[in-house]
């Protein structure tokens, strides 16, 4: 008997497709009985949790037969006075996932308004629009995965309440100068909003040793007062190392930050994530030697896979995107597999619709080196 025919779902759920993550350790260690997995598929810190955070979760394990407090202002409050913007302008949300999938649900009406991305671009956009019956219009990348913003525009019209940038691009790196992206907020209708998808940001950002010593160039956050279009979407997740946790955030105009908070789930924020939030914010150290690590291994990563012979992608974030040398036996697909039994875990980018590229997260220094090592005795292998 087909159970599903007597299930009442909403189309949109019957059609949904899930989320393709990274695979993980334990999935891996259970199948292939290996000691140690390299996991450098999901993006995340090399350095793993600031210590401070550890010892911040640990206090706070006392509280979590409590609720949290309502809209967590604390961190919304710490949030602001680093980014130098109003707390009513931050949204929090259960990693910027959340946020990305709020801003759809609030602002984009199923059969009126749409929504404008590039194609290939983070899951997520296209997943949480579809889900929610919204329009979702496409632009394609140019063939070095630069963006064109003329394509871009001519799917824009009045009826576009979200246009979605990720600046640093997932899974290719590329990020834009911050001069083009104040031009296309320049560009858009009045009722758009831009929402650039920050979450890679601090590894540009980051220069001659100083944390958003480059911020300028590449974001319009320093410019996020002036423009009234602008929406910027960070994460814990990644250079603060907490995706565990699930902390993210968007700057927004305030009203709309408001209604986010209003249909938000109450405490999708728990009390555990927010105390870890409060403490990477002033855990200066662990977050300059985390984007130090990355630069360093983005530097290494990128040299010796290009000295393998394998067409890499120039990133400003904390991954690259490669492809095996031309003429490699190995297709990509094969690679991953050949690295997997080894127990090095890397991104295949199917669900991109890219597979014939991998994607390599920049791991701790001994974790890169073996990840070449291997690479090289695959690739000479065959
Ligand atoms: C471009 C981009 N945006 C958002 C996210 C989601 O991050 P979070 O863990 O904060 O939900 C990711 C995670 O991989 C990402 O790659």
């Amino acid at each position: 008997m087909d159970m599903g025919r007597n299930l009442f779902v909403r189309r949109e759920v019957e059609t949904a497709k899930a989320y393709s993550p990274g695979l993980s350790v334990d999935e891996i260690r259970d199948l292939y009985g290996l000691e140690r997995i390299i996991k450098l598929a999901s993006n995340e810190n090399p350095l793993g949790a600031s210590p401070m955070a550890r010892r911040a979760v640990e206090r706070a394990a006392g509280s979590i037969f409590r609720y949290a407090q309502s809209g967590s202002p604390r961190l919304a409050e710490a949030i602001a006075a680093m980014h130098r913007v109003k707390p009513e302008c931050v949204a929090l949300g259960n990693g910027s996932d959340e946020v990305i999938d709020l801003l759809i649900r609030c602002r984009a009406e199923p059969g009126r308004h749409n929504i404008v991305t590039f194609k290939p671009c983070y899951s997520l956009y296209a997943l949480q629009a579809g889900f929610c019956g919204v329009e979702l219009r496409t632009a394609p990348l140019r063939k070095d995965f630069s963006f064109d913003w003329e394509a871009l525009l001519t799917l824009v019209d009045g009826m576009t309440s979200l246009v979605f940038v990720t600046t640093p691009d997932n899974p290719s790196g590329y990020c834009p100068p911050a001069r083009e992206l104040e031009a296309l907020a320049g560009r858009l209708p009045a009722e758009t909003l831009l929402v650039l998808d920050e979450a890679y940001m601090d590894f540009a950002a980051y220069a001659d040793g100083a944390v958003d010593g480059a911020l300028a160039d590449y974001s319009l956050l320093p410019r996020f007062n002036e423009l009234n279009n602008v929406i910027i979407l960070r994460t814990f997740s990644k250079s603060y190392g907490l995706a565990g946790l699930r902390l993210g955030y968007g700057l927004m105009p305030a009203a709309l930050a408001g209604y986010l908070r209003r249909v938000r789930l109450p405490f999708s924020v728990n009390t555990l994530a927010e105390a870890a939030g409060l403490a990477v914010l002033r855990d200066r150290d662990f977050h300059l030697a985390s984007l130090r690590e990355v630069e360093r291994g983005r530097a290494l990563l990128s040299r010796e896979l290009t000295g393998l012979g394998c067409p890499v992608y120039p990133s400003l974030s904390n991954f690259i995107m490669f492809s095996p040398p031309p003429g490699a036996s190995l297709s990509a697909a094969g690679l991953f597999d050949a690295l997997l039994r080894r127990g090095v875990i890397l991104r295949r980018l199917d669900s991109y619709g890219l597979p014939e590229f991998l994607r390599v997260s920049v791991g701790k220094e001994e974790e890169n080196i073996l990840f070449l090592e291997h690479l090289q005795e695959l690739l000479a292998a065959v």
